[in-house]
């Protein structure tokens, strides 16, 4: 994708349906008895991939415009995929799901793409053996991993040494099937959109501060879902509308979830002048509209209690701060190493390529700014997020920016240079 300087943007857009709350409601809809309704969920490869996977072990599932019909098998009622479960890139699908299959009758195997390969799934698989389950994953860390059921699944009460909302849903999904109550309790706060979705299906759970409780269920209930618009998709526009100049967008319908909103308040920390209105609660989620004007930046820090509630807008915060004045220091972030790609990397090498002063730490970044951007052909280490980031710093940068493998933004955005395009007019 090229992409040139523009002088202003204008208009008003939306952008596509939540990524967590999607894949969430897939799984509980296609556990719970009866028909679910999951309306404005989103049409992206990694919900596919959550998709497939409930396909494949016998759920009925239908497709009606911006709708999906889920006919729940129950909460015992999967069949055996026969096949190994394909996750493609997503985390999300393969953290969440191997909850649910530690709970089934049958062994089954989850692989994905090279990039999900490489990710680490010991987070999940130390608690799924504590409560019993027999996980056989390469160098015990890695897909492909099989995962297969004991005879009866044991509650525990698990503290997590890191603060994931994946690694927090995959103990809730498999605490449905074990005996008894199972805790689950994060250093911190990471979304909590597994609490809020359980709870409207049905489940017995409980929430006290960092830690979160289910109990065996034995019937969940089919729901009608909306999904909101996401924060993490709406990010890449909320900062192109304070960094381009003579700038007014608004952006529609938009989860501000208190686990999530994270980059607002850094954002207006640093002088942004954003403005939510409209705010309202759609399927037990509060939603807004979010006005955007271009704004002076300064500089901002913050650390490892604010980086859950951002984990994935860090890349786009760390370009807002490239034209913000002063030093930013963004630490405690090391798991964007573990991501799509090395986010740390990623993210300073090509911004740097593009003329930005940032400096790679251990666990974050050190940016000065304000640096003027000057394109260039950057990759995107085929991450959505870089991919759509670089976007972003191509509006701003002097000249075009070309961005190599720019199609992953399909990943969770498939239609970005639309959206994009529209509001360049
Ligand atoms: C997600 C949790 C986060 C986030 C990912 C989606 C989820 O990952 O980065 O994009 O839906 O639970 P971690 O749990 O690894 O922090």
């Amino acid at each position: 994708m090229k992409i040139n300087k523009v002088s202003k943007l204008n208009g008003t857009i939306v952008v596509p349906a939540d990524k967590s709350i999607t894949h969430r409601a897939i799984m509980l809809s296609a556990l719970a008895d009866g028909k679910s309704v999951i309306n404005n969920y989103l049409k992206s490869d990694d919900c596919l991939m959550t998709l497939n996977a409930f396909k494949q072990m016998g759920v009925q599932i239908e497709q009606k415009g911006n709708s999906l019909i889920i006919e729940g098998a129950g909460i015992n009622g999967l069949k055996n995929p026969v096949k190994e479960i394909y996750a493609g890139n997503s985390g999300t699908t393969t953290r969440l799901l191997s909850g649910v299959l530690a709970g089934q009758k049958f062994s089954s195997t989850i692989s994905g793409d090279a990039s999900l390969s490489k990710r680490p799934m010991k987070r999940v698989i130390e608690p799924l053996s504590l409560m019993g389950v027999d996980i056989v994953a390469k160098e015990n860390n890695f897909l492909p991993m099989t995962i297969t059921p004991g005879e009866n699944l044991k509650a525990i009460n698990y503290i997590s040494p890191v603060a994931s909302a994946q690694v927090k849903s995959c103990i809730l999904f498999a605490g449905l099937y074990a005996d008894g109550i199972t805790t689950v309790a994060e250093p911190i706060k990471s979304r909590d959109h597994s609490e809020r979705m359980f709870k409207t299906f049905g489940a017995d759970i409980t929430v006290n501060d960092l830690s979160v409780s289910v109990k065996k269920c034995d019937k969940l209930y089919s729901q009608e879902v909306t999904v909101p618009c996401d924060i993490s998709s709406a990010a890449f526009f909320i900062v192109a509308g304070l960094i381009v100049p003579d700038t007014n967008i608004k952006i529609l319908n938009v989860n501000i979830n208190k686990t999530r909103d994270g980059i607002l308040t850094v954002l207006k920390n640093m002088g942004a002048n954003i403005v939510l209105d409209n705010v309202k609660d759609v399927s037990g989620e509060p939603v807004a509209d979010i006005e955007i004007t271009t704004s002076k930046l300064n500089s901002t820090s913050f650390g490892k209690e604010t980086v859950p509630s951002l984990i994935d807008e860090i890349p786009i915060i760390v370009l807002a701060a490239t034209q913000a004045e002063g030093k930013t220091v963004i630490s405690g972030a090391k798991e964007l190493k573990v991501k799509e790609s090395n986010r740390i990397h990623a993210v300073a090498s090509q911004l740097n390529k593009m003329g930005a002063d940032i400096e790679e730490t251990d666990d974050g970044f050190i940016v000065n700014g304000p640096t003027k951007l000057k394109g260039a052909t950057v990759e995107s280490f085929d991450d959505h997020r870089i991919a759509m980031m670089l976007s972003v710093a191509g509006l701003i940068a002097e000249g075009e920016t070309e961005i190599v493998n720019s199609d992953c933004v399909k990943i969770s955005f498939a239609n970005f240079y639309e959206v994009l395009e529209k509001i360049c007019k």
